[in-house]
Parts: structure tokens; C-alpha cells; sequence
């Protein structure tokens, strides 16, 4: 027998550690699209093969049996081989491969949680993956010095494929279950004579071709693999609709989740004279829109009338697969919370510019007030320039396109109002302010900033990023201090109407701010620990963007529903906010529920940046960004809520706003702003 192969912590790669190495597709940074329940039996099959080179049961195509029932330290292998061994009859591995499908899931997520423990792989948010750049480029001559696997398993199994070397059995095993998912071509590039290597190979080691047959016959087995016979999707009564007090109040999280209590996970709502939507909605739903929305759900084509608009293609929240992952791979530092950290000063100087305006007694109208204060920071930090006098036009403009060419509740005509002509002239404004302070001798020793990015992937990548679409992803920073500046107006409502939560994060202000502006690395989690859960519970019960919108590119079945290519499906992620099962008693604003051992933000159903690949870039930048300006508001000011019976209403097309009554008073300045 082989000796494993050391992860380069000492601890050896098991069998299921390298067939997951073996599936990952670098160029997309996920894992290749094998169907769920091939996907499901290859894991179970490469189980049961690691069990049996443990010596832990012996198998062949007529049986399975246990040879020693100790447990191997593995939680994955342990899961099933405690299962084999409760079982009193003997049965063969098709039959364990069926019984123990329901534990492929969780083998996945064990598997790569070791994965990224031995720092083998990183996880990226959207639940992208890539091999820690050190694993990838390191020594792959069998040598597992200096932290680097021994013989990356690519390597290895190529060697095989193409060489006439004998391979390890290991090897042979994870080549039979490559096989039986049918991917090698997608891996390698094949000529006749490997492919017929690789034939020859899986009829050399017992064990694996064992597994492949088990694996094929329960792939093959139509009664596992066709869909059930889906259920009647339910529509929503427009009765019940209108009637809900969560409608009127604009809490679209709170109306799903009202919605998907009464009608289940999956439902159709038809407005008048239009088609009828389907909604997907429900913490099982998060889950799986997590694990396999990759699949089947796609934001191509979604865009197309919108992109025209902006006269772009391929605009990022438009891309998929290999593109999309490089995009966002490119754009990352773009977005990070440290580079907004290296550049506080520019906050706190705009951030103090903005309130020396405030005159204590005054009251200033809500909405206006949090997205001039975060866009007098979010276009200097980005792109360089000041943008106050043309936002409310770039704004307005991005939300008429929207309801006119990608939501459809408004005919196309009225984008071509003289209004909205006017404004999209200041989408022209922006490109000439942003080219003017983009040359080259005017950049030159200049920290990198948003636009340097994005001209570099124009450099570098120019079908990725075409110029064509520059001026979309110029107005989408604009757009992003709206977002931004819509969430901290929920937040500095949540503050100013909380006066002892207000205390608390003036205690944590004051603390940062005494002796000096606070540096990037005094934001750790313990100087902040308030302030963040006050944000992550302002996330969760005002989430900014509530609901995405994709397209099925194949069909699938959820939760028992079938799902017909070609629908477009509205995923409401944040329904589950306010669904007593992910979150107890939801209606209350509770900052404890992100304290230990609730940890209520660890659930699948806590999702205000969204779910999947499209996932928020610009998250980790965001919760700094905001708890930076509730600091330091809480520091110099008391704002209260005006008028002071205010009722919080919710404009919540197409992003969730509170409504313009709300307007801040300023009550009292606790410290003079330095000048
Ligand atoms: C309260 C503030 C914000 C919230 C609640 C929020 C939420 C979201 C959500 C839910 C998505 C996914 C949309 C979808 O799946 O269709 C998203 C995407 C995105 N967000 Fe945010 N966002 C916020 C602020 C920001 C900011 C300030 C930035 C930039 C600094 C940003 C950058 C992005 C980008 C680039 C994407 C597209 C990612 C992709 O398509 O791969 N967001 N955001």
C-alpha cells in the first residue's frame, strides 16, 4: 500500500482531500459542474475507497464487509463506516453508495474545511475557491518540504495519464472516479492514446473499478436520478398581497417571509398585466441556492436591455463562470477593507468637512443627508473626484433604468423623458471628471485607487473589460455610496431612535477618537465589537437590496418544486430574516443575537450581501465604511429622529430606503471639530 501524500503540515492528504483537489476548475474558482447526484455518488464512492485502503472494509463489485470497525480520526470516514458497521446484513457498494448519498454533502464540507485548515485551499467570498498560491507554484518533485504538498495531485495523476510509469493504487482509484464523473477532457487535453491509458487504468486496481461500477449503476438508475414529479407551484392571492401590512410598510424581508409561511418555499406572485414571477424564498432555499445555485441559475441575459442602456456588455453583475471569477479576482483589492483602511484619513477630513455644515438645533432631510455624507467620501477614495452635484441625477437615472429595462414595472418610453435625458448627460460628466485626474504624471506616486484598478483590468484583460463599459462602472461607484448611504440611513435611524444604544458606540467613539484619529489597525474586533453588531443587526432587519433576480439556464427541482429552463426565478435571500427559525423573536432589534454561542449571523439564513458568486464585493469595505461614520457621528453629535413620532417607512423600489419623511435633528455637539 501507498503512503498518503503530506498536506504540508504534516498531516497526510486523504483520499477525498485529493479527489476534491482534482475537481476544482482553477480558471472559475469553483469546482467543475458535475450533476448533484453524480457529484453525490463519486463522494460516497471515493469514501468507501479511502475506507478500504484503511483497511476498514473490504469491497468488490459482489459485497462489502467490515474488516476492522476502529475509527480512522476522519469525521467524513467516520460518518459512514459507523453506518456500515450498525448495519447487521451485509449488502454490496451500490447498495451503500445509494443508502449513504444523504451524507455527500456534509463529506464536501468536511473535506474542504480540512482543505482550507491546511492552508491547501482559500476561501474567497461568493464561495469561490483557489489552491493557496504557495501549494500551486511550490516543488512538485515528490519533495514536501518548505510547507508545499509533496506531488500536487494534478501533477500526478497527469504523469500517469501520459507517461507509461505504474501510478500509485491511490492514483488508479481517483482516475476510475474522474472517469466515472466523465470530466478528463475538461482537466486534460487527451489524445487517443491517453484516453485509452486511462481505460486501461481503471481495469487495474480492484477497488477503484468496484467503486466506478457501484458509482455508474446508481448514476444510471433513472428512479435516483429523474426529477419527482414536481408540485403545484401556489400563487399568491393579490388579496392577501395588498392586505399584508408588511406591503404597505415597504418590509419586502418581512413580506416574504409572511409569504413563504403561508404558501411554502417556492410561489408565484401575478401582478396585473404581467407575467406571473416565481419567488424563492426560505432558509432551506439560502442553503441551497448556496451549494448548487451555480448550476442552474444564471445573471446572463438578465441585463442585456439594461447593459444597452450604459452601452455596455458584460457588465460585472452580468458575467458567470471564468470571467466573473477573474473580474472579481482582478477588482478585489479594489474593493478591500484594507485599502479603505490605508486611506482613513480622507474619510475622517471628508467625513468632518460634512458635518461642519450641522448647526445644532437644525434638521436636515435623512436620505439627502447619509448619501451626500458617504459620497463625499466614496468618489474621492475611488475615483479621485468629487461627484456631490451630479449624484441625485447618476442615482436617478440607474433607478429609472432599472424599473424600465431589467424589473420591467415601467414602459421603456419613460427613459426618454427630457428629464432622464438631461441626467444620463452626467454619466458624460463623470467619465470627463475621472479621465481628467486619470493620466498618468497626475497618478504617479498616488496610493492605487478604484479607477487605477479598473483601467488596468482595461489594460490587461480588454474583452473582460471593454472601454464600452467603463462608464457603467464609473456610475457604479456613485451607485454604491447610494447603497451604502441607504444602509447607514437605516443604521443612524436604528441609533438616533436607541439612545442606549446610542451610548454604547459613543463609548467605543470616544475610546478610538480621544487621543487622536484612530489608525486602520485600531478597528480590531474587540474595539468595535459593539458598533459591529449594531451593524450586523441593522443588516438584518433593514436589508439594502432584500432580493436578486436570475435566470434558469437548467431545469432543477427544490424542495420538491420543479423549475423550467428559461424561468426567471426572484431569490428573496432575506426573507429568512424575519423568520423566527433562523432568527427567535424577529421583530426585535436585538444586538445579542450575534453574540456567542447564538451566533445567529453564522445561519444560512442571514444574507444582506447576498448568495452565491455575485455575493457583495464591496462587503468588508462597506461594514468599515459605516462603522467608521456611526463612530464618528456618535463621537461629536446626538442626532435624534424627527419628527419625533416618526414612524420608519420603507420605499423599497428597487432597493429598500427609509422613506423621506425621516429627517435628522441635530440635538447637541459633544466636541469641537477640529479645523
Ligand atoms: C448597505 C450596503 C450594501 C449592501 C446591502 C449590498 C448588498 C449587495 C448584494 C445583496 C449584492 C448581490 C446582488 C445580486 O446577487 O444580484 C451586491 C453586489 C455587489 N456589491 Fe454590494 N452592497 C452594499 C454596498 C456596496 C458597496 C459600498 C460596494 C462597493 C464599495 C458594493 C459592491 C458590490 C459589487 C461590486 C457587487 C457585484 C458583485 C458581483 O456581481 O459579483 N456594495 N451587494
Amino acid at each position: 500500500m501507498n503512503d498518503p501524500i503530506e498536506g504540508g503540515t504534516g498531516q497526510p492528504l486523504s483520499l477525498l482531500d485529493e479527489f476534491i483537489l482534482m475537481l476544482l476548475d482553477e480558471e472559475s474558482g469553483y469546482f467543475y459542474q458535475i450533476p448533484a447526484q453524480k457529484m453525490n455518488c463519486v463522494i460516497i464512492g471515493a469514501a468507501l475507497a479511502e475506507l478500504s485502503l484503511l483497511l476498514r472494509i473490504d469491497t468488490d463489485v459482489e459485497s462489502l464487509h467490515v474488516l476492522d470497525p476502529t475509527e480512522t480520526g476522519n469525521p467524513s470516514l467516520d460518518l459512514i463506516l459507523k453506518e456500515i458497521v450498525d448495519e447487521p446484513v451485509r449488502h454490496n457498494a451500490q447498495y451503500w453508495i445509494e443508502k449513504l448519498l444523504y451524507h455527500a454533502e456534509t463529506i464536501i464540507d468536511l473535506t474542504l474545511e480540512n482543505l482550507v485548515k491546511l492552508e491547501i485551499l482559500e476561501h474567497h467570498q461568493g464561495d469561490f475557491w483557489t489552491v493557496a498560491p504557495d501549494k500551486l507554484y511550490g516543488t512538485t518533485d515528490g519533495d514536501s518540504d518548505n510547507g508545499i504538498i509533496g506531488q500536487f495531485i494534478r501533477t500526478r495523476i497527469g504523469k500517469d495519464i501520459f507517461s507509461d510509469d505504474i501510478p500509485y493504487p491511490r492514483d488508479i482509484i481517483i482516475i476510475c472516479l474522474i472517469e466515472a464523473c466523465d470530466i478528463f477532457p475538461l482537466i486534460f487535453k487527451l489524445d487517443k492514446k491517453a484516453e485509452e491509458r486511462i481505460k486501461l487504468l481503471c481495469r487495474m486496481d480492484l477497488i477503484g473499478r468496484s467503486m466506478a461500477d457501484a458509482v455508474e449503476q446508481n448514476i444510471n438508475n433513472p428512479l435516483l436520478t429523474s426529477s419527482h414529479l414536481g408540485k403545484k407551484i401556489p400563487r399568491v392571492s393579490l388579496h392577501r398581497l395588498l392586505l399584508n401590512p408588511h406591503t404597505r410598510g415597504g418590509n419586502l424581508p418581512a413580506l416574504f417571509a409572511d409569504l413563504t409561511k403561508e404558501y411554502g418555499p417556492v410561489f408565484e406572485i401575478a401582478l396585473p398585466f404581467s407575467k406571473p414571477n416565481i419567488f424563492l424564498s426560505g432558509p432551506e432555499i439560502n442553503r441551497w441556492i448556496r451549494r448548487h445555485g451555480r448550476k442552474y441559475l444564471t445573471s446572463k441575459n438578465l441585463f442585456g436591455d439594461f447593459e444597452k442602456v450604459y452601452g455596455a456588455v458584460g457588465i460585472l453583475p452580468a458575467l458567470d463562470g471564468a470571467d466573473h471569477f477573474r473580474y472579481r479576482k482582478t477588482m478585489t483589492p479594489a474593493y478591500s477593507r484594507g485599502r479603505l483602511e490605508g486611506q482613513l484619513d480622507v474619510v475622517y477630513s471628508k467625513a468632518r468637512e460634512y458635518m461642519a455644515n450641522w448647526k445644532v438645533g437644525e434638521t436636515y432631510p435623512a436620505r439627502d443627508l447619509c448619501r451626500k455624507m458617504i459620497n463625499a467620501q466614496t468618489s474621492p477614495l475611488m475615483m479621485n473626484i468629487d461627484t456631490q452635484d451630479i449624484m441625485d441625477d447618476i442615482i436617478a437615472y440607474k433607478e429609472r433604468a432599472l424599473s424600465t429595462h431589467l424589473l420591467n414595472i415601467l414602459p421603456k418610453f419613460m427613459l426618454e423623458t427630457p428629464g432622464m435625458k438631461r441626467r444620463a448627460k452626467t454619466i458624460g460628466t463623470l467619465m470627463e471628471r475621472v479621465q481628467s485626474v486619470h493620466t498618468a504624471a497626475q497618478r504617479a506616486g498616488c496610493p492605487r485607487n478604484f479607477v487605477d484598478d479598473l483601467l488596468s483590468l482595461n489594460a490587461n484583460y480588454p474583452m473582460l473589460m471593454p472601454e464600452a463599459n467603463l462608464s457603467f462602472a464609473l456610475s457604479a461607484v456613485v451607485l454604491a455610496s447610494m447603497y451604502l448611504g441607504d444602509g447607514f440611513n437605516f443604521a443612524l435611524y436604528a441609533m438616533a431612535s436607541q439612545p442606549e444604544l446610542y451610548d454604547k458606540i459613543r463609548s467605543e467613539a470616544d475610546a478610538l477618537f480621544s487621543n487622536g484619529d484612530p489608525t486602520g489597525k485600531d478597528f480590531t474586533p474587540a474595539n468595535i465589537e459593539i458598533t459591529d453588531r449594531f451593524i450586523n443587526e441593522c443588516l438584518r432587519v433593514y436589508p439594502v437590496v432584500p432580493m436578486s433576480m436570475r435566470g434558469v439556464v437548467n431545469t432543477f427541482t427544490v424542495e420538491g418544486y420543479e423549475i423550467p429552463r428559461g424561468a426567471r426565478v426572484n431569490i428573496a435571500q432575506t426573507a429568512p430574516h424575519y423568520m423566527e427559525d433562523s432568527f427567535p423573536d424577529p421583530f426585535s432589534f436585538d444586538i445579542d443575537r450575534y453574540l456567542p454561542p447564538r451566533n445567529e449571523h453564522r445561519n444560512p439564513g442571514y444574507a444582506p450581501y447576498g448568495l452565491g458568486p455575485h455575493t457583495c464585493l464591496g462587503a468588508r469595505w462597506m461594514t468599515l465604511h459605516m462603522a467608521v461614520n456611526l463612530l464618528i457621528i456618535a463621537h461629536y453629535f446626538t442626532l435624534r429622529v424627527y419628527p419625533e413620532d416618526y414612524k420608519l417607512g420603507i420605499n423599497s423600489f428597487p432597493s429598500m430606503k427609509p422613506n423621506k419623511k425621516l429627517k435628522f435633528h441635530i440635538a447637541e455637539q459633544k466636541h469641537e471639530l477640529p479645523i
